[in-house]
């Protein structure tokens, strides 16, 4: 027997209803996807700082940190690339139930990864972003020197050089970084996520 089949879930005393009403404002997860050195991290940590000021509550999955605890067993294989989604999926459905904000900031190059994660949050709970940047700026920026190591073939399976991104084909809001500063790219977010939270 599928051990699966023995397992109940248990419903609290306590809903999201009642976080959110605690909170004064609803939880839903936004799922940034982008390139290494896209923007991702610097755009999750201003809009976290934005949210923090005007007292909402909000939290960042970001990929370097999840991979040096919870994920640390996963490689960069397609296979563990997809299974590194579905954790974080995991993880933001209990942070989103919880009342939190989630801000998560991964590659997720695949468009079907992507698509398996939006489809564990109701369609009103999820907000895709793409920060847009291409290869060749995100190889100029390399803050971290990860693509001079990629290129050098110091490093395997390298978004963007030795593995695939897919561009997101429907994303719920388009951030260009390589137009847009990063103070344009945090208003444009913020206001679409005030709208989309008291709506
Ligand atoms: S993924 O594709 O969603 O599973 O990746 P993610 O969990 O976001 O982790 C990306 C960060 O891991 C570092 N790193 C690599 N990225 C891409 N490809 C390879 N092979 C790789 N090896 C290490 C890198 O610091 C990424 O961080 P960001 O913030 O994106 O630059």
């Amino acid at each position: 027997m599928d051990s699966r089949e023995l397992l109940y879930w248990q419903e609290g005393a306590v809903s999201r209803k009642d976080r959110n009403q605690l909170n004064q404002h609803k939880s839903f997860m936004i799922w940034m996807t982008g390139l290494s050195a896209s923007g991702k991290s610097t755009i999750a940590i201003e809009v976290e700082k934005e949210l923090h000021k005007r007292k909402i509550r909000s939290f960042i999955l970001d990929g370097d940190n999840i991979r040096l605890g919870l994920n640390k067993n996963l490689t960069f294989s397609e296979e563990d690339r997809k299974e590194n989604v579905r954790r974080v999926g995991e993880v933001g459905k209990l942070f989103v139930d919880a009342g939190v904000i989630t801000i998560s900031a991964f590659i997720s190059p695949y468009q079907q990864d992507r698509e398996m994660v939006r489809n564990m949050f109701n369609k009103e709970d999820f907000i895709e972003i793409y920060i847009k940047c291409s290869v060749e700026e995100c190889e100029k920026r390399d803050p971290k020197g990860l693509y001079k190591k990629a290129r050098i073939g110091a490093i395997n399976d390298f978004t963007g050089i030795s593995s695939v991104y897919e561009e997101p084909l429907n994303p719920e809001i388009i951030i260009d970084t390589e137009h847009y500063s990063k103070e344009q790219s945090v208003k444009m977010i913020l206001d679409y996520l005030i709208k989309f939270m008291y709506r």
